[in-house]
């Protein structure tokens, strides 16, 4: 019996080695302890032994199993080890270049916004933020637009339930929230908070209701400028849009101001620019803002005096000005969030 057992536990010993599979570990781990397999076999015999013989044998069995089962154990960490390392795949090699990383890129409009905003700074604007969610007040009256026009309409401005709770923004009276229409709020708030000179831009988000098609969408951007001080005059509105349109357009591109209306600029004045390097817009004339200078109404709202100071302002979206740098036709692509449309800006 013990040569049984020395013979199982060497063949062992020498078989477990050179299995290369589970399924082939399987079959031989059943040909020793399986239910006929040879080392269950030689316990079997246990019973045949005599009484005072038995402590050492089993003595024996036990050692016999502690070393195959050993041998087993050493089988299975082996496969397992190569298992993991099939499905890691080869060694990397961390002396080699890395792969290409799919990287995000700054949105076509923000890219927009920042290269129009990094223009006005440079000539001595700051940069001036509001909520989106406003008061009548300041998206209205402060702006001396009556409670007739149409803008202040249900149907042309987003509303939002009487019953809402904005914490940072307060009303003034019994009025309504809403979703700003445009960035001339920002105007108002800045001039309420700071004495002039003023000289800001406000780039924001803006919303209206439009049905959206290739150049309405109901959510869009808008850059605001205002410049109070004493003695601010059209010129300077002027040669700052011309400065503006001949920067971003180049230098050929030329400006012209045509008579408007806006209830918070007198006078004022839709601003069209041409040039002659736009591809298939080259050489029309685009209108591409409306400005003004500061109504004194305006002035007398945020409490300047207007017979001290004077202002111009301009308001212009965004998307308009990127559709034009950027050729693009439609500007719903801009909110798709198709990746092949924004990596051609990367
Ligand atoms: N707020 C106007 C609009 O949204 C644009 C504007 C801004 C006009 C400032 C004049 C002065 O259409």
């Amino acid at each position: 019996m013990q040569e049984e057992l020395n013979n199982i536990v060497a063949s062992v010993r020498e078989k477990a080695p050179t299995i290369a599979t589970r399924a082939e570990f399987e079959a031989y781990k059943a040909t020793v302890s399986g239910p006929k397999g040879s080392l269950t076999e030689v316990l079997k015999g246990m019973g045949r032994i005599p009484q005072e013989d038995k402590p050492a044998m089993g003595k024996r069995i036990n050692e016999a199993k502690t070393a195959v089962n050993s041998e087993f154990e050493a089988v299975l960490v082996r496969l397992e080890a190569a298992e993991l390392a099939a499905q890691l795949g080869p060694d990397i090699d961390p002396t080699l270049p890395s792969p290409e990383l799919s990287r995000g890129i700054i949105h076509p409009i923000a890219q927009v916004r920042e290269e129009m905003v990094n223009l006005f700074r440079r000539i001595g604007f700051s940069v001036a933020e509001a909520t989106e969610v406003e008061t009548e007040h300041y998206c209205f009256d402060a702006l001396n637009i009556p409670s007739d026009h149409p803008a202040r309409d249900m149907q042309d401005s987003y509303y939002l339930p009487d019953a809402l709770k904005v914490s940072n923004v307060s009303k003034h009276a019994d009025e309504k929230y809403l979703l700003r229409t445009h960035t001339s709020t920002v105007q108002i708030r800045t001039m309420l908070k700071e004495k002039p000179p003023i000289r800001i831009v406000a780039p924001g988000r803006c919303f209206r209701r439009d049905t959206p098609d290739a150049t309405h969408s109901a959510n869009f951007h808008q850059i605001e400028g205002l410049y109070v001080d004493k003695e601010v005059t059209l010129l300077n509105l002027k040669s700052t849009l011309d400065h503006f349109v001949k920067t971003i357009f180049g230098p050929k591109a030329k400006t012209r101001l045509r008579p408007s209306f806006f209830p918070f600029t007198e006078p004022s004045f839709e601003m069209d620019f041409y040039s002659p390097d736009l591809g298939k817009l080259s050489n029309k004339w685009l209108e591409i803002m409306g400005c003004g200078m500061v109504d004194p109404e305006v002035f007398k709202a945020v409490g300047i005096d207007p017979e001290v100071y004077t202002g111009y302002a301009f308001g212009m979206g965004i998307e308009r000005i990127a559709m034009i740098l950027q050729g693009v036709d439609d500007i719903r692509y801009y909110y798709q969030n198709d990746v092949r449309f924004l990596q051609q800006f990367a």
